[in-house]
């Protein structure tokens, strides 16, 4: 921003106190010396009537974003055509120093399942035009809804061919489920990374601004986010691996943790395509929510990491400590659990999905039986039990759950008992692969050779990267898992290379 001590003298003029939030002088005409809208634009949380714009101005994105201390008038408009003829709103925001110049429009009155296209523009400078859809009307049912999810993107791991192919796909919303960023350190020694990281970890809000910034300006992610609304969840890696509540993954880290997740969580807010709700404040930021696709779907979007217990037994892969079993250990706290039962009770809808991080299901290892592993519901054996029997007594509400985390895809049958694969099954589990950590993967993991014999719940199983896709019917739920063979060098074809159905009334999923 080379010309922002021209400015100055105007700051004055257009200082303006917005409410009950610190007050900032407002430029109306800035200029700047690189793209103000480098990391792309988004939309994300439609309703049947609105939708969330967002960008974030950061001419120099991996340096803090190059805003300086001044507030900006960003002027914002969105359209039925591509060519962006016929505007049916505009208006214009402020993009403060304090929430990083980041850009969230929450727009309304527009029309129910239809495609707009949106673009901001500061200073003369204009955004690119995204495109962006409604939700389906309150009270309709429509014949079919199709949306996709995602998780687990390590830039260092893999090129972000996923996204190539899904920005090309025929969907109405994206979910991400989890680990958008991750925190490491590149590490000088190592040679199977294809791109780097910075060489620290963040821990302060403009670390965090940074990492967003090299993870942001990834072509194929902006393109994803350009084609779609995206309904978006994290998981642990936006703070730190394996963090839960104010545990670090290394304790003796705790003092002071709460100060490195207030800045991880607002900078997630900063980049993401959130409503006010989520605003944070201090450590805490309220992300867990409701989307509705007419009476055809409710998402139930959860948050398994702010309000958990700390991991049994010092985390890990292990047999149990009597910790493991303790009754009050909680996954979603007792706030967020009412919320959910609540939510999906009162539900109308045909299909209730719960999209969250970690594997609901067990994931077994047949080579150690008795190890259970400490971070995903698995450690957590009283929580997931009082949500199972819940479930059993819900079984009309048709509930799917969604999973990232693991890097892998599962199509599981959840069962009654969790530790009993051939009890009851109650609902039906689909884990989506990484984006790209792990790098290009393999078809299946070694100890699951033999899953088919061994693991009578698990339907299939495959290490490969890519994505999920979705259609929904009234009375049919259709899972496509679109794989992609290799994202260490560009170019990798997307192919489906398996799909599943669950039937309304029928849990559990078939091969279709
Ligand atoms: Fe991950």
């Amino acid at each position: 921003m080379s010309t922002r001590r021209d400015f100055l003298a105007q700051l004055s003029a257009f200082g303006l106190a917005l409410s009950g939030i610190p007050r900032f002088p407002i430029l109306v005409r800035p200029r700047f010396v690189a793209d103000p809208f480098s990391l792309g634009i988004a939309s994300g949380d439609p309703t049947a009537d609105g939708v969330v714009l967002w960008s974030r101005l950061a001419p120099d994105p991996l340096n803090g974003g190059g805003m300086g201390a001044d507030a900006i008038n960003v002027r914002w408009e969105i359209a039925t055509d591509e060519a962006m003829k016929s505007i049916v709103k505009r208006g214009t925001t402020v993009a403060r120093p304090d929430l990083g110049h980041s850009i969230h429009v929450e727009v309304d009155g527009l029309r129910p399942s239809a495609w707009y296209w949106y673009r901001f523009d500061v200073g003369g400078d204009a955004s690119p035009v995204g495109r962006t859809r409604t939700a389906p009307a309150a009270n309709a049912t429509p014949d079919r809804y199709r949306f996709a999810f995602a998780s687990c993107q390590h830039y260092e791991a893999g090129l972000f061919t996923a996204y190539e192919h899904l920005a090309a796909e025929d969907v109405e919303l994206v979910a991400h489920l989890g680990d958008y960023t991750y925190e490491s350190a590149t590490n000088p020694e190592a040679q199977n990374v294809i791109r780097r990281h910075q060489a620290w970890e963040p821990v302060t809000l403009e670390q965090y601004r940074n990492r967003y910034a090299l993870y942001k300006s990834d072509r194929m992610l902006q393109a994803a986010h350009a084609a779609f609304p995206w309904m978006v969840t994290w998981d642990d890696h936006e703070v730190e691996n394996n963090y839960v509540s104010e545990f670090p993954q290394d304790s003796t880290e705790k003092p002071g943790f709460l100060v490195r997740r207030a800045a991880a969580y607002q900078a997630y807010y900063e980049h993401q395509p959130l409503r006010k709700a989520s605003i944070p404040k201090g450590p805490d930021m309220l992300l867990y929510r409701t989307l509705n696709a007419g009476r055809l779907a409710r998402f139930h979007v959860l948050d398994t990491r702010q309000y958990r217990s700390n991991q049994a037994c010092g985390d890990g892969i292990k047999p149990p400590c009597p910790e493991w079993s303790d009754p009050n250990r909680v996954v979603l706290g007792d706030t967020q659990e009412r919320w959910l039962t609540r939510g999906v009770e009162q539900s109308q809808s045909r299909w209730n999905v719960l999209a969250q991080q970690i594997s609901f299901s067990r994931i077994p290892n047949p080579n150690q039986p008795t190890f259970h592993p400490m971070d995903p519901w698995s450690g957590y054996p009283a929580a997931r039990d009082r949500l199972l029997a819940w479930m059993a007594g819900r079984q009309d509400k048709n509930m799917v759950v969604l999973t990232g985390d693991i890097h892998s895809s599962f199509v599981m049958n959840v069962t009654r008992d969790a530790l009993q694969p051939e009890s009851q099954t109650i609902a039906t589990e689909f884990i989506g692969t990484s984006i790209s950590s792990g790098g290009d993967g393999s078809d299946r993991w070694a100890q699951l050779a033999n899953y088919e014999t061994t693991v009578p719940n698990m339907k299939w199983h495959s290490a490969r990267r890519g994505y999920v896709r979705c259609e929904l019917t009234p009375d049919r739920w259709t899972t496509d898992y679109r794989i992609v063979p290799y994202i260490r060098r560009p170019g990798a074809p997307v192919e489906t290379v398996a799909t599943f159905a669950v039937q309304r009334g029928r849990p559990g999923a078939e091969r279709a």
